[in-house]
């Protein structure tokens, strides 16, 4: 895994736009796995500054996002299509029909991760953005989900609602149901580009840089495996590591 440390959350988030930037420009044509939450917002700003003052064009790219909560509507406003669609895709040039989130206002949600997860494989993402959660989750892959896991629903941690409670008026009002790309959905990726900050990651950033083995209880740990992986992190998330540079 290729570490870039950075001093901050702007620079982060600088280092990580300019970094997808320079992928589409190579290849205007790839296909893009897209986080949520607040870790990719500030790369999303920088790349939506980029699109105003320097004309990136997102016309041909496609992308597939990681997850969406269960029974929120895709107008709902803690929803994760609203959440892309207001903090991205209505300020680039991206056409819609070329944008992938779950459907999590499907009454059938078994059979929609298996459309998801034709529909991701047959794309094959060129390169995923991660985050990750304090407890090493990632996308909606709690600790104990299987490496092999493919679109699946996920049952959220008690820690990842508490996490998410901010966005909500109330806990209560926190979604107990995702469907998420599994896990081996995510290493099918060509390449990952995970972004890490502030000191509440720290801990997980210190057990995923750690030489423990990959094991399912830290999800993020399979991240070893994979050939590509590039993390950005500042100094806070770095703070536990002894990474000094
Ligand atoms: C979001 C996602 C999650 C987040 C993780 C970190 O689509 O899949 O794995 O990346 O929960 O969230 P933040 O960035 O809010 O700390």
């Amino acid at each position: 895994m290729n570490i870039v440390r950075v001093d901050s959350y702007e620079e982060m988030s600088k280092a990580g736009a300019r970094y997808i930037i320079d992928k589409i420009k190579a290849n205007p044509k790839m296909t893009l796995g897209l986080a949520t939450g607040s870790t990719p917002k500030g790369t999303y700003q920088y790349i939506i500054e980029d699109h105003k003052q320097n004309g990136t064009s997102y016309q041909q790219i496609s992308t597939f996002n990681l997850d969406e909560y269960i029974g929120l509507s895709a107008e709902d406003p803690n929803s994760y299509h609203f959440y892309m669609k207001d903090l991205l895709f209505n300020h680039i040039d991206i056409p819609l029909n070329h944008t992938h989130i779950p459907n999590g206002d499907t009454v059938d949600k078994e059979e929609e991760c298996v459309r998801y997860e034709v529909k991701v494989k047959e794309a094959s993402i060129d390169l995923q953005i991660l985050g990750i959660g304090a407890n090493g989750h990632i996308g909606f892959n709690e600790p104990g989900t299987s490496f092999h896991s493919k679109t699946h629903v996920v049952a959220l941690a008690e820690s990842t609602r508490e996490a998410n409670a901010r966005f909500f008026p109330s806990i209560d009002d926190v979604p107990k149901h995702a469907i998420t790309m599994g896990i081996a959905s995510i290493m099918a990726s060509k390449e990952i580009l995970l972004l890490v900050s502030g000191d509440a990651k720290s801990e997980a950033l210190e057990r995923l840089l750690s030489d423990q083995l990959p094991s399912e209880d830290f999800p993020a740990s399979i991240l070893k495996t994979h050939p590509r992986v590039t993390i950005i992190a500042d100094n806070e998330a770095l703070m536990s590591t002894g990474i000094t540079r």
